[in-house]
C-alpha cells in the first residue's frame, strides 16, 4: 500500500527529527536574566575558567566547551555531569587541566556551579 508506506516514512522522519532535535543544546540563559548568585558565578568563570573554556559558544579552547554542560548526561570524559564531579575537577584538576582549588573558594564554587547550570 503506497499510502501506508508514505505515512510510515513520514512518521519515521518526524520521530528522527524529534530525536535528533533533542540532542541540540538549548542556548545559555542570557546574561541579563541571571540572578545575583549566577552573575557572581559568571565572574568567577571569567576569572578562573574562561582562558581555557568557552561557556557561551560550543567550541573547544584549551579544554572542552562548557556550554550546555548540565544539559548533557555526561561530561567529555564520560563521567556523569554532576556537581560533585565538576567540583572535584575544579579542585583537583584533570590531565592537562590544573587544580583550581587555590583560586576558587567554597563560596566562589557555589556561585560558579550556579552559573554553569545556566549554560
Ligand atoms: C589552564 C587551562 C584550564 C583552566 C584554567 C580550566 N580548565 Fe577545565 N579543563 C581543561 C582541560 C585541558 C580539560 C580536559 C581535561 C581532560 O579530560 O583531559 C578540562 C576539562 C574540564 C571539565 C571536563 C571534565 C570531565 O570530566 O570531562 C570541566 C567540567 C572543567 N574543565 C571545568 C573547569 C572550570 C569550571 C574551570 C574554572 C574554575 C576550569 N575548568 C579551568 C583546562 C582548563
Amino acid at each position: 500500500m503506497p499510502l501506508q508506506k508514505t505515512s510510515i516514512v513520514l512518521t519515521a522522519a518526524v520521530v528522527a527529527t524529534v530525536l535528533l532535535g533533542c540532542r541540540h543544546l538549548g542556548p545559555p540563559t542570557s546574561l541579563q536574566k541571571l540572578n545575583d548568585q549566577q552573575t557572581r558565578g559568571y565572574w568567577v568563570f571569567q576569572t578562573s575558567c574562561r582562558q581555557c573554556h568557552n561557556d557561551r559558544e560550543d567550541k573547544p579552547l584549551q579544554g572542552p566547551a562548557l556550554m550546555g554542560i548540565y544539559q548533557k548526561k555526561y561530561l567529555p570524559s564520560g563521567a556523569a555531569a554532576t556537581d560533585e564531579r565538576v567540583q572535584s575537577t575544579v579542585l583537583h584538576g584533570r590531565n592537562m587541566m590544573p587544580a583550581m582549588g587555590g583560586s576558587v573558594n567554597d563560596k566562589d564554587m557555589a556561585d560558579l556551579l550556579a552559573y554553569l547550570h545556566t549554560l
